[in-house]
């Protein structure tokens, strides 16, 4: 075996490789700030003002990066997450001079309602529990509205039943039919994203999200939300999160043809930074072998925070 394993040889007989075209960066705006500020539990990563997200996408395209999903933190939040679907709110804001300034940056947005309302849950509620078809028509509003903005596919996260059928309707109804759904289709119930509600502060004021994310300890069920999805119009599938869920991406892979997005979440980038920071392990080899290990599982894109990493690293490289 080791014939092939030469310093030569290697690149030859490689069977997979991260390209910068697989990966997705993900951009939070915060309506409220003037200039960016760090997220604490996320070492290297920032929330950007609505001055800046187009100057901070635009050296991102620099460095060979393409494809962003969008974040917004509102500077009002109610209960029935009534910013998240305005023209004049944050994520239609930062769609609109992004495109202005670059066309040809692949624009993705998150819909979803838990960084609007005040409860964090993402959906309308009544007492204690998340209803599902109310919630439709404001994602279905909210995803018109981010493809209003320029949005060139849209993002479901939420879980409800039915989103992508009652968004894919919705889109095709105003006359955007060319706009792409790339849905959270397995979307598990995780406490690896920890440090994303640090950064988008939609952490919720009660219960948990089991009522409509996934359970981790399921995975047939994961074949079956990308079965609805597919079927309900959705243009690529997510499995979310990434490195505890390679089994469920390769399911994914051997069972359907659609492209495969996978979610590199938060707390898998922050358990990377913490081991770099003790100086425990070389972080940017760790994030380099992980990504190459969900493209390994049969993913086709990967969201990323790791992404300014490996477009340096394989600048390098070259
Ligand atoms: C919104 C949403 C979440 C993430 C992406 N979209 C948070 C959640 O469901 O609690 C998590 C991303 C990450 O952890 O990096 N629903």
């Amino acid at each position: 075996m080791r014939r092939l394993r030469k310093d030569s040889i290697r690149p030859l007989v490689q069977e997979n490789r991260l390209s910068l075209n697989d990966l997705i960066t993900p951009v939070f705006v915060d309506e409220r700030i003037d200039s960016r500020v760090e997220i604490p539990s996320m070492p290297g990563y920032y929330r950007y003002s609505l001055g800046e997200v187009a100057e901070e996408v635009g050296k991102a395209m620099e460095m060979g990066l393409k494809a962003f999903i969008i974040f917004g933190i509102p500077s009002v939040k109610d209960e029935t997450g009534s910013s998240a679907f305005g023209k004049g709110d944050v994520v239609q804001k930062a769609v609109r001079k992004i495109k202005e300034e670059y066309e040809d940056a692949v624009v993705i947005t998150d819909v979803c309602l838990c960084e609007y309302t005040t409860h964090g849950h993402c959906g309308i509620i009544r007492g204690r529990k998340i209803l599902n078809d109310e919630t439709l028509p404001v994602i279905a509003k909210t995803a018109v509205s981010h493809a209003e903005a320029g949005a060139d596919i849209v993002a479901p996260s939420g879980m409800m039943d039915g989103m992508v059928g009652a968004i894919r309707k919705a889109l095709d109804g105003e006359g955007f039919e060319d706009v792409a759904v790339m849905s959270y289709s397995a979307k598990y119930a995780s406490s690896f994203y920890g440090p994303f509600r640090e950064a988008a502060e939609s952490g919720f004021s009660f219960g948990d999200r089991k009522s409509y994310q996934m359970d981790f300890h399921n995975s047939r069920e994961a074949i079956r939300e990308i079965e609805l999805d597919i079927m309900e119009g959705a243009d690529i599938v997510m499995v979310k999160p990434a490195l505890a869920y390679l089994d469920v991406i390769r399911m994914a892979r051997e069972r359907f043809n659609h492209p495969i997005s996978a979610y590199n979440v938060s707390g898998e980038y922050s358990m990377v930074k913490a081991a770099e920071k003790l100086g425990w392990m070389d972080g940017k080899s760790l994030a380099y072998e992980i990504l190459v290990s969900i493209k390994r599982a049969g993913a086709d894109l990967i969201i990323t925070y790791h992404s300014y990493e490996i477009a340096e690293m394989l600048q390098n490289l070259k």
